[in-house]
């Protein structure tokens, strides 16, 4: 139940139906009794602009952006948070006095605390993919302290370029290379192993024993990737916990509450995703 005074936010998209984020959101509005909704707000790519100054008259405190409009939400801010402008991209919009945007990117916040307090200045890591989820991964680990950055790529040129982008101790390497030896976390950035794309095909063998395997793809949940590293002994974190994570900063800003991502939200959550 809302009242005239609701907060709202809601999520930018086309298409939005898949997207988890009303049923997260609403599961936190629901467990804080917030007077505030959060809506699926499909929006084609060439209404997206026009959309967000609308919500912004409208009152609503901001919104989440999903594909296809993250790069265009990062051209579209009046304003953009330290980590949004080194990841590229925008993906939570916080509207203020006079509709002023500001964006900011919670991709990579999300994704370390996926990993449970795994530290990642522990030892170097390597990326497979080099798109905005490969970006904001990579960039949010170098600023965490990880040593080195390896990316790995099907296209090597996007990896060098985004290697130039990101700066630091970042290599590219190709394919099969075997990056791996003395890696202390390969992530999964690639949509491979995604439901309907190909498999992952990578050949964990060379990973030391005490490697952390993160796979940010979380539809299914347990991706081959993860089912090879678990049934390697590695430790094994999936793509569920950077959702859950990547969407409390922005609750956060919107309903004035730092929502946890727990057992109960993950299990609501989980229940809409196919394990396998
Ligand atoms: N868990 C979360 O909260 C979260 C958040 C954001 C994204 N994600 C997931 O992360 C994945 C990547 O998202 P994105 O936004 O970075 O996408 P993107 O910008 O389109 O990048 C896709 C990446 O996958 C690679 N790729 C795609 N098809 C391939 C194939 N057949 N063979 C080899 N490589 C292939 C691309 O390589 P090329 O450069 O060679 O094309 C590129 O590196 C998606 O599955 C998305 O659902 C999860």
């Amino acid at each position: 139940m809302i009242t005239a005074a609701a907060r709202l936010a809601g999520i930018l998209g086309w298409p939005v139906a898949h997207s988890r984020s009303p049923l997260l959101h609403g599961h936190w509005i629901a467990r804080h009794g917030l007077d505030a909704a959060y809506l699926p707000l499909p929006v084609r790519a060439h209404a997206f602009p026009a959309a967000v100054r609308a919500l912004a008259s409208l009152g609503f405190r901001g919104a989440n952006v999903t594909l296809p409009h993250k790069e265009a939400a990062f051209a579209l801010c009046d304003a953009r948070t330290p980590r949004a402008e080194r990841a590229g991209a925008v993906n939570t919009l916080v509207f203020g006095e006079g509709g002023r945007v500001t964006g900011d990117c919670t991709d990579g916040w999300g994704f370390l605390r996926s990993l449970g307090g795994v530290p990642v200045a522990r030892g170097p890591a390597v990326v497979l993919g080099a798109g905005g989820a490969a970006r904001a991964v990579a960039a949010a680990l170098l600023d965490e302290g990880c040593p080195r950055v390896t990316l790995v790529n099907r296209s090597v040129p996007r990896a060098e370029a985004l290697a130039r982008a990101l700066g630091g101790p970042v290599e590219v390497a190709v394919m099969g290379a075997g990056p791996l030896e003395g890696c202390a976390l390969l992530v999964n950035a690639t949509s491979l192993g995604m439901r309907g794309q190909p498999p992952l095909e990578f050949d964990l063998a060379p990973l030391p024993p005490d490697a952390v395997v993160a796979d940010i793809v979380y539809v299914p949940l347990e991706t081959p990737l993860l089912a090879a590293a678990r049934a390697r002994g590695l430790r094994a974190v999936d793509g569920l916990g950077m959702l859950l994570h990547q969407a409390r900063p922005g609750f956060e800003a919107w309903f004035g509450i730092l929502p946890e991502a727990d057992e109960a939200l993950r299990r609501v959550v989980a229940a809409d995703i196919p394990l396998r």
